[in-house]
């Protein structure tokens, strides 16, 4: 086989996976459930390399040592995991900013996880595939499926039962819509790796978030069976304040939102209090807000958000599908 393509979606959580329980493995301490973002993907191309060496290139040029780094190791991984040496060519490209907190790493993992079992006719199971992906990045084990998702925490210490599995299919909630709102198109300072290892360490809020959210995430399959938005994007928000809390509490603190942040969460809030727009907000370790809410009320969010001149733009999403390769 010549190549294999891979197109595979960003995801959010809707109960946040914050903190390691072992790091080499990308163990979490929790369990996480996340819903695949349509507008956002990756398609990466593998190919195998004109001489010895892997090659990465990133939206058409040869990716920057930062971004190509992580790629290289998880290829080392692969490679030492399953006996191959063939040098590979591997080409992604990205619809979206990439680590501007729009899980650039998440769709890049698992569409490159999907492509190499494919290319090289591994025939590796779901959980074999979780295993991998999550090497990559812990969250691209959520974008191997569309629709909902959930990321068992697993016990095991070789992390065998921490895997990836769709709840839902995108069919389910045809008519829920994520609004990104990009606010910051560049690269974070501080990575979510350092970020977290340090509210573990250092937050005191840290343990309570996680006996709280394993208590939401109960309440979260009920708003998911029942469909009811108003349960998601309440238990969205406060995981979400959670996780921040832990980071501003932690020792640096650490805070990713920028001014057009806190506008934006205000904005949620008067429209949901004050205009009966039943909308809520998520964000993940970046500046950049993403907005649940209903198809109906999606274009007179979107005429607010043409208002706040810190948006530098937005883009609206339906559920993400699953992931395709071809051929
Ligand atoms: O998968 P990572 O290492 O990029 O961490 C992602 C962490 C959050 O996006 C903040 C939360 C989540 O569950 O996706």
């Amino acid at each position: 086989m010549s190549s294999i393509t891979v197109t595979a979606h960003a995801n959010i959580a809707l109960i946040k996976y914050w903190g390691k329980r072992d790091q080499d493995l990308h163990l979490p301490t929790k369990t996480s459930l996340s819903v695949g973002l349509d507008a956002l993907k990756t398609t990466t191309t593998i190919a195998i390399s004109q001489d010895e060496n892997d090659h990465i290139t990133l939206n058409g040029a040869p990716a920057q040592p930062k971004t190509a780094q992580p790629i290289k190791d998880f290829l080392a991984l692969f490679k030492k995991m399953y006996g191959i040496t063939t040098p590979l060519a591997i080409s992604t490209i990205n619809n979206f900013p990439t680590a501007a907190g729009l899980a650039s790493s998440a769709s890049g993992f698992a569409a490159l996880t999907l492509g190499l079992d494919r290319f090289f006719n591994l025939n590796l199971t779901p959980r074999q595939q979780s295993h991998l992906a999550r090497r990559g990045s812990g969250s691209a084990c959520r974008s191997l499926y569309g629709g909902f998702v959930v990321w068992h925490q697993g016990h095991q210490p070789d992390g065998t039962d921490s895997y990836a599995e769709q709840r839902y299919p995108a069919t389910h909630w045809p008519t829920l819509r994520i609004i990104i709102v990009v606010v910051s198109a560049t690269e974070k300072k501080v990575s979510s790796r350092i970020a977290m290892q340090c509210s573990v360490t250092t937050s005191p809020f840290y343990h309570q978030w996680i006996e709280e959210s394993e208590q939401r995430l109960d309440l979260m399959y009920k708003a998911l069976a029942t469909k009811d938005f108003c349960l998601l994007g309440h238990l969205a928000e406060e995981d979400c304040l959670g996780m921040h809390k832990t980071m501003h509490t932690s020792i640096p603190a650490i805070n990713f939102w920028s001014p057009t942040t806190y506008e934006l969460i205000n904005l949620v809030n008067n429209l949901r209090t004050q205009h009966n727009i039943t909308c809520y907000f998520t964000i993940d370790a970046g500046a950049n807000v993403k907005i649940l809410c209903q198809a109906h009320h999606e274009p007179t969010i979107c005429n607010h958000l043409q208002k706040i001149t810190g948006v530098l733009s937005y883009i609206t999403s339906t559920i993400a599908h699953d992931p395709m390769v071809t051929p």
